[in-house]
């Protein structure tokens, strides 16, 4: 008897099997500083703009109304935008994401967050820390990360630009962020370009 069943890929299989900060083979430009100061100079791009008084969260930050040519990120890419930090912004310690999860068991929504750390990487500039770990994250590079544990970020200089995306696995994106992941992931994206691997073949050869 075939018990086979096919399960759904959900935030959950991603973040449970590939842990809670995913490299991505996906970047920006290295203009991509220059594109930003652009595209928050035109109206006609943005969707929101936000500057807070308050030091819980970034100062600053823009969110586009489509998802900009040459950034990596697939077109089902939503909430697309930029966050900057001067020294002294931080993002007070919390969790994202659990109030989806309803008494019942259902879950509203599955989504999970991209982060891309443009500038000023080096954790004595921004820290970042995600689940009590310091994350390094390689500059212009965008990661998926696990934002139901708990996280946290500092500024200690001025002018950090970080941009930050939504994939869903709802909203009938599930077919488009799954393969988009598949091709990003780099020990998703195929046995040929998994060189860091054990070969396991020719071990089992030599036994
Ligand atoms: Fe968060």
């Amino acid at each position: 008897m075939n018990d086979f069943i096919a399960q759904q890929f959900s935030s959950y299989n991603l973040f449970q099997a590939a842990g809670d900060v995913v490299e991505l083979n996906a970047w920006v430009h290295d203009d991509i500083i220059d594109q930003i100061k652009l595209l928050n100079e035109d109206p006609t791009k943005i969707k929101q703009h936000r500057i807070k008084d308050s030091k819980d969260g970034p100062e600053n930050g823009y969110w586009y109304n489509n998802v900009p040519e040459g950034w990596g990120l697939p077109q089902n890419a939503r909430t697309v935008g930029c966050l900057l930090y001067d020294a002294g912004n931080y993002i007070f310690p919390h969790r994202d994401k659990w109030k989806s999860i309803k008494p019942n068991g259902e879950i509203t929504g599955d989504s999970f967050r991209l982060v891309n750390y443009v500038n000023h990487t080096n954790p004595s500039e921004f820290c970042f820390i995600l689940d009590n770990k310091i994350i390094n994250f390689e500059p212009k590079r965008w990661y998926a990360i696990n934002t139901q544990k708990l996280h946290q970020g500092m500024s200690f200089v001025d002018d950090v630009v970080h941009l930050s995306a939504a994939l869903h696995f709802d909203r009938n994106c599930r077919e488009e962020t799954t393969s988009w992941l598949l091709d990003s992931i780099p020990f998703a994206a195929g046995a040929q370009d998994d060189v860091k691997g054990v070969a396991c073949e020719r071990i089992s050869q030599d036994v």
